[in-house]
């Protein structure tokens, strides 16, 4: 099977096929390079996910690029879109939060639980046809095990989510063939989607370092069974993180910025704030000489995010781990996740505490 590669870097200078692309989360240049990719690159070999669909902006582009793909004969059903289609929770963030910042970006009222559903239908139209739909919690899916060419994963905005993610699709790539693009990958908040894809280097390369917010990755070998196992139960300790994270910075050099702040942010959720505050410090002192314009606002939710872990667990008393509380504690999780408490420290001080349920142990 020939492999097209990403030779002439079309979507860098010409964006007019997705000029009519939905409003969404992605920048006209990623709509453009999904646009090309499902009709230049794709070969039919295995299912394209989009995981993450939100009003389906890159749904939209990816849909458009098959509608384009001579090669391809059989379309129908071949682009798998999940969301829950209603406002969501990220780590941190209450959906109060949420909710006020998908009005004042995107209009749209979902303080109520209303579903998005239908302005989805809307900005896919005629192309809806190529999409499976899967609304609801993504965590509560199981993939088919059909092969798998194409992973858009913009939805690990939660471990448990990631987990779910590499446990139901990474065992379907296809060494040779199957590209994942980590549209997080260039942003702080999510450090063990880097932890993650760090870890697999053995197993990937580089496809395309930075499509603004995206990078993305090239299955070259099988990924071994107990390694599958390792990354679907994030088996790493803080020091693994931590390691995985220094060799990225190390491997990506100028390029490396959010990165670095993505270690911020765990060292700062593991309660090392003078460590963190240091690469908050220098990243700092990069903004005036750099070229990345993304890398302030990356610093901005990467210093909001230590500020609050600083004072969320300046009031906690010792012993006690958010992320191993809601680790233990699964229904407590599913909770947080679903907006009733507004983190595992807070349902510890209201109900945890007298039930008597452990507090999660420092590493
Ligand atoms: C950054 S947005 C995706 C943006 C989209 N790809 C675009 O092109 O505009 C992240 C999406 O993840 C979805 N999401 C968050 N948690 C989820 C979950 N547990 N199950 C399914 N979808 C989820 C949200 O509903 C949201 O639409």
């Amino acid at each position: 099977m020939t492999y097209m590669t990403f030779q002439n870097r079309q979507w860098l200078h010409d964006t007019s096929e997705v000029q009519d692309m939905p409003h969404g989360m992605l920048s006209k240049m990623e709509g453009a390079f999904l646009f090309y990719l499902c009709r230049d690159v794709y070969l039919g070999a295995g299912e394209i996910i989009d995981a993450g669909a939100f009003l389906g902006a890159s749904a939209f582009c990816m849909a458009k690029g098959l509608e384009r793909n001579d090669r391809i004969t059989h379309k129908s059903g071949r682009l798998h879109s999940y969301d829950l289609f209603r406002v969501w929770q990220e780590e941190g963030e209450s959906v109060e939060y949420m909710s006020d910042q998908l009005k004042k970006h995107f209009g749209i009222s979902v303080a109520d639980d209303e579903s998005t559903f239908h302005v989805f239908f809307r900005n896919l139209g005629e192309y809806s046809r190529h999409i499976r739909i899967y609304p609801g919690d993504i965590t509560q899916t199981k993939w088919s095990g059909r092969p798998i060419e194409i992973l858009f994963n913009d939805v690990s905005k939660t471990l448990p989510i990631w987990r779910h993610v590499l446990r139901q699709f990474f065992p379907s790539l296809m060494p040779g063939i199957s590209l994942v693009i980590q549209q997080d990958y260039h942003h702080p908040l999510l450090p063990w989607i880097h932890v993650v894809q760090e870890y697999l280097s053995p197993f990937f390369e580089v496809a395309e370092s930075h499509v603004q917010d995206s990078a993305v990755f090239r299955l070259v070998e099988r990924i071994p069974d107990r390694v599958l196992e390792r990354i679907s139960n994030y088996d790493f300790t803080l020091k693994d993180e931590i390691g995985m994270l220094d060799t990225a910075i190390k491997r990506l050099g100028d390029d490396s910025g959010h990165v670095a702040l993505a270690k911020a942010v765990l060292l700062g959720r593991s309660r090392r704030y003078d460590e963190a505050k240091e690469i908050l410090d220098a990243i700092k002192g990069l903004l005036p000489t750099t070229k990345d314009t993304k890398l302030n606002f990356s610093l901005f939710l990467a210093s909001k995010a230590v500020t609050r872990e600083e004072a969320l667990h300046s009031a906690l008393p010792a012993g006690f781990d958010e992320r191993r509380y809601l680790e233990a504690h699964s229904d407590v999780a599913k909770a947080v996740q679903s907006g009733v408490f507004d983190s595992g420290y807070h349902h510890w001080l209201i109900s945890g505490k007298y039930e008597g349920r452990s507090m999660g142990k420092s590493d």
